[in-house]
Order: C-alpha cells, then sequence, then structure tokens
C-alpha cells in the first residue's frame, strides 16, 4: 500500500478555515487530523468540538481526530457526532484499553491508539488484533512544529514486527516533525499513515509540500 499523508491543521490558519479544507480536499491528502488537546493531558489547549464541526462542513475526506485528553470515553459520542471518522485515543488516558476500543467500534468510528514515545509498544500487544492503527508519536504531544526524535524508526520497525508476528492488519500512523528529511526513512521502516503538520503549512505552497511528501 502507498502511504498516506494527514495534514495536521493545527499549523493552519484558523481564520480561513474553509480554504485550508479546500486546499486540502483538492490536494493529493488523504485525510484530515485535528489535534484535540485540554491542557491536562498534555500542556496546551488547542480546539474542540464547534472546530470539528466547521472543518466537516467543508471536508471531502476522513477526518482522524486525534485525542490528547484525558478521559477519552466520556466524550467518543460527541466525537462521533462532531463527524470524526478515525478516532485517536492515548493508551496512557485510558483506564480500560479494551472498553474504549470497543466503545469506538460501536459508534462505528475506526480506532487507533497513540502512544507516547516513552510509552513501550509491548503495551499494544494484547491489542494489536483489535485496532485499526497505531500511532507512533514522534514528539512529546502537545505542540506542532517540535523536532522529530530519531528513535521513531526503530519503534515503527519494531511495531512492524509486532504487528506481522500477530498476523494482524493495523496500520503504523507516525505523527510529529515529519518533514523531506525523513519521510522516506519512515515508509521504509515501515510507517503506513503520516501526519504533517509544520511542513505542510510552513509551505509557502501547501499543495505542492504535499505531492512532494507523497512521493517515494
Ligand atoms: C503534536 C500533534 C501533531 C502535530 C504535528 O502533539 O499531535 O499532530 O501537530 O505537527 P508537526 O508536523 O508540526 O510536528
Ligand atoms: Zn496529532
Amino acid at each position: 500500500m502507498a502511504h498516506l499523508i494527514t495534514p495536521s491543521i493545527l499549523s493552519a490558519d484558523f481564520g480561513n478555515l474553509q480554504s485550508v479544507c479546500e486546499m486540502i480536499n483538492g490536494s493529493q491528502a488523504d485525510g484530515f487530523h485535528l489535534d484535540v488537546m485540554d491542557g491536562v493531558f498534555v500542556p496546551n489547549i488547542s480546539f474542540g468540538f464547534p472546530v470539528i464541526k466547521a472543518i466537516q462542513k467543508y471536508a471531502k475526506k476522513p477526518l482522524d481526530v486525534h485525542l490528547m485528553i484525558v478521559e477519552p470515553d466520556r466524550y467518543l459520542e460527541r466525537f462521533k457526532d462532531a463527524g470524526a471518522d478515525i478516532l485517536t485515543v492515548h493508551i496512557e488516558a485510558c483506564a480500560h484499553i479494551h472498553t474504549t476500543i470497543d466503545a469506538i467500534k460501536k459508534l462505528d468510528m475506526q480506532v487507533c491508539i497513540a502512544v507516547k514515545p516513552q510509552t513501550q509498544l509491548s503495551i499494544l500487544e494484547e491489542i494489536i488484533s483489535d485496532i485499526d492503527a497505531v500511532c507512533v508519536m514522534s514528539v512529546n504531544p502537545g505542540f506542532g512544529g517540535q523536532t522529530f526524535m530519531e528513535s521513531a524508526f526503530n519503534k515503527v520497525k519494531d511495531l512492524k514486527a509486532i504487528i506481522r508476528a500477530r498476523n494482524a492488519n493495523a496500520l503504523i500512523k507516525v505523527d510529529g516533525g515529519i518533514d523531506l528529511s525523513n519521510y522516506v526513512r519512515l515508509v521504509n521502516s515501515g510507517a503506513d499513515i503520516l501526519v504533517t503538520g509544520t511542513s505542510v503549512f510552513g509551505a509557502d505552497d501547501p499543495v505542492r509540500a504535499i505531492e512532494a511528501l507523497k512521493k517515494i
């Protein structure tokens, strides 16, 4: 499978969300990545339901909502109603991960489980066959524009080995600090989905930046 690119709108111009959506619709991007932060799970606050709903009005590609919040179980249905197609929740934020996975599936959304850089992959072995994707964080979650952590390459390779050993179908998503200098090596290490914020919205021509990140 060719790798997917999902731009994180965290670094986009929030004063022009409609044109941001139209840009992504008309580009080679495969979806939208929406970062929700609560100021507790991570030391930053981003946006919530009204902004997701506004994006859903214009978006013609799937919405992947990345929850960096404590107790995500309390809000799963609200995110579904706001327009999420894929829900990415942190394993570190879930008291009973099986319950969370089942609840997301019941709401007819795809399940992606995110792991912070310090979280060991062994925690995923129990659930890897039950989920659609794993999100390997290549920065400490909380902010766009951070430096990519090189340790992510081996983490992706190790995760790929776990997925193969279990005959599972989970895709590998990587999030944080991805740009032209590291995306090829990530894909070669086994990444299927790349989240890109600054490298797309910081570029003079975001459509061409996405196109460049699709080339292998
Ligand atoms: C970080 C977020 C990322 C981030 C990606 O907490 O989850 O999605 O916005 O942005 P860049 O590509 O700028 O690291
Ligand atoms: Zn994210």
